[in-house]
């Protein structure tokens, strides 16, 4: 089956900024989720080149349009390249088989009688290149969507019979239960229809930066009306009238557009297909609008995101998860780096990073990193059961474009394999004797592990390619079919790795400098092996580990020394480790140490070693070895 999903093309009047990051994420997570599900998948994205606006752009900048648009084109598309979106096709609106498709469409539609020749008076807003009635407007002739100034229009033009679909739509609304996404969106929609439907300008004389009619209609005067020339891009793309190569991926389109272009895409659009004799769209879902505390993006606030300074401080992937995360599909979003953070520092370095390391420690501890499924339903099928359920509702979720409902069921599963872990208490299993359900719980852990990565893969794909190569499997759709659908259990082979989220401080700096130590060695600081037999280092196992209240550079740990009780040991390395992270690794500890107390209440009871060089990296042994084990 053949699934096609598109991103609006972007205007080249302006460098990407957050919001068409936001659509484009979404559209690429979709995009991958359903070749993940094994549909033959056709993803595209492009830019919006002619119109007023862009001419105005160009002309401010002393270029031409075309310069412009390539310029702007250009920057489109290698941010997308960087972040690796995963488009078949990008298409620009000033490709010449673009033009072309247009003027056939054009020409499909008049020849059908649906577009007829007259005089348009009226309002024009050249930001939204949108027509107003005077009613429509604010005060001052200003526009009702973005406020600006709009300025009278009286020209020669065609019009598109668009009131004659007005039953038509209605009708589509409401037998298709997905054709406009969230509900609510779509009833604005229902009302905007009921109130009447005028016919629609299609063609402008006042400027000539736009696709030229067809050559049938003998009319140079006139371009086309910058909407329908963009619209048919999701035409073009396919090969329509061209040769019509893809036209089979039309048969399931998927939308994906802000709030502010829906009107564009859930009535004019189906209008002109409907004319057309082509499908309707499955779905067009519309997005809300980032805010920046609470206020509209704008470049004159100087308050606009840049995606890629986001990305760049706080890793893609990171930004990709918050963006999806963040707000309910349809809703208004606010940007705020401390929810960025909190989420990459919760959700997930304690909630994912911690449960692949604890997985990963447990498994090398009791099993060699072999995990074995064999008793895992024996002694867990209700969490089996439990995270069925969970995943039933993230695939659900996705597929009716709800990727924060998708995040937030995956979680309740991360919940689930990090909860086990606390209730059962594995290493108390082992204590007692009971290694086959200690062994059990931790190939639970590791299959809802795998099962969350193969479902997660589409909004963090190389994230969830580290998870799987950690875990020795591969995420493909035949695994998606073999563990998501068919609840197939897998064996694994775990492998140490690096942390997947490491911590991220407030302001975090890309190289964080060390104060370095200059040592310098001189003749009286050569020792005898009398004193350094003094020095007792041990290795130990980290046990628990949290960052200090009211410190930015400690963290206090348990460390399992061999010793009747574990000790309690500070360590100023908190800018370099996410204390869940270290939790069941081997340290190196000098643990004849005179005890000392930090911070009025915290004793120390030795010190853990590390190894500077402008960065700071904990010391540890090649293979595990007995807690206790002494170093020399
Ligand atoms: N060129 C038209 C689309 C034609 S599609 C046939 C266009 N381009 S745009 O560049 O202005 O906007 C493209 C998308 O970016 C829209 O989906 C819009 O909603 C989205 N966003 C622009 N600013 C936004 C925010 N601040 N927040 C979220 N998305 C917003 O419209």
């Amino acid at each position: 089956m053949k699934k096609y999903i598109t991103t609006p093309i972007y205007y080249v009047n302006d460098v990407p900024h957050i919001g068409h990051a936001y659509t484009t994420i979404i559209a690429d997570t979709l995009a991958r989720f359903r070749r993940l599900q094994g549909f033959d998948t056709f993803f595209m994205t492009g830019t919006d080149e002619h119109g007023q606006k862009i001419e105005q752009a160009a002309k401010q900048r002393n270029k031409t349009p075309q310069e412009y648009a390539d310029e702007i084109s250009s920057k489109f598309k290698a941010l997308w390249d960087d972040f690796d979106i995963s488009y078949d096709y990008f298409i620009r609106t000033t490709d010449e088989n673009h033009k072309k498709t247009v003027q056939n469409a054009f020409m499909k539609m008049y020849e059908k009688g649906d577009i007829y020749k007259g005089e348009y008076e009226g309002f024009y807003c050249v930001s939204c290149e949108t027509f107003f009635t005077q009613t429509q407007l604010l005060d001052d002739n200003c526009c009702p969507d973005c406020g600006r100034k709009t300025s009278v229009v009286k020209e020669e033009s065609y019009f598109f019979k668009l009131s004659k679909y007005e039953d038509e739509l209605l009708k589509w609304y409401e037998t298709s239960d997905t054709s406009v996404l969230p509900k609510g969106k779509k009833n604005e929609v229902i009302s905007f229809v009921k109130g009447g439907l005028k016919d629609l300008s299609i063609t402008r004389t006042s400027f000539d930066w736009g696709v030229k009619l067809p050559d049938d209609l003998n009319d140079a005067k006139h371009v086309m009306y910058v909407w329908l020339d963009a619209l048919v891009n999701y035409l073009t793309t396919l090969g329509y009238t061209l040769g019509d190569e893809k036209m089979a991926y039309w048969d399931d389109t998927t939308h994906l557009v802000g709030k502010d272009i829906l009107r564009f895409h859930a009535i004019y659009w189906p209008a002109f297909l409907l004319s057309l004799d082509l499908p309707l769209p499955k779905c067009v879902a519309a997005h809300g609008w980032w805010t920046k505390d609470g206020e509209k993006m704008s470049k004159s606030k100087g308050n606009v995101i840049n995606p890629k300074e986001v990305a760049d401080v706080y890793g893609l992937e990171n930004f990709r998860y918050f963006l999806l995360r963040e707000v309910p599909f349809g809703q208004d979003g606010d940007y705020s780096k401390k929810a960025l953070i909190e989420r990459i520092n919760s959700e997930l370095g304690n909630g994912l990073g911690n449960l692949l390391n604890r997985i990963i420690g447990m498994s090398g501890k009791y099993s060699e990193y072999k995990i074995d499924k064999n008793n895992t339903a024996k002694f867990y099928q209700s969490e089996l059961d439990e995270a069925k359920e969970y995943i039933k509702s993230a695939i659900s979720s996705l597929e009716n474009i709800m990727p924060n409902r998708y995040l937030e069921e995956i979680w309740k599963i991360v919940a689930l394999a990090n909860g086990v872990i606390a209730k059962y208490e594995p290493w108390t299993m082992m204590k007692n004797n009971k290694a086959d359900e200690a062994n059990a719980l931790v190939s639970l852990c590791a299959n809802l592990l795998a099962k969350i990565a193969v479902l997660l893969s589409p909004a963090m794909p190389k994230t969830c390619d580290k998870i799987a190569n950690a875990l020795s499997f591969e995420i493909s759709n035949e695994m998606y079919v073999k563990i998501l659908l068919n609840d197939e259990l897998l064996d694994f082979v775990a492998k140490p790795t690096q942390p997947l989220f490491p911590r991220v401080e407030d302001e975090p700096q890309k190289d964080q400098e060390m104060p370095k130590q200059e040592i310098k060695q001189s003749k009286d600081d050569i020792i005898t092996i009398d004193d350094f037999a003094k020095i007792i280092i041990k290795v130990g196992e980290v046990l628990e580990c949290e960052r200090v209240e009211g410190s930015d550079k400690l963290l206090k740990f348990k460390i399992d020394l061999g010793e009747d009780k574990p000790r309690q040991i500070l360590s100023g390395i908190a800018k370099f480790y996410n204390p869940s992270d270290l939790i069941g690794k081997q340290v190196c500890v000098l643990s004849n140490l005179k005890e000392r107390t930090m911070m009025k209440k915290y004793v120390s009871q030795g010190m853990i070693l590390s190894a500077e060089d402008g960065s700071l990296t904990l010391l540890g042994t090649h293979a595990k070895v007995k807690n206790g084990s002494i170093v020399g």
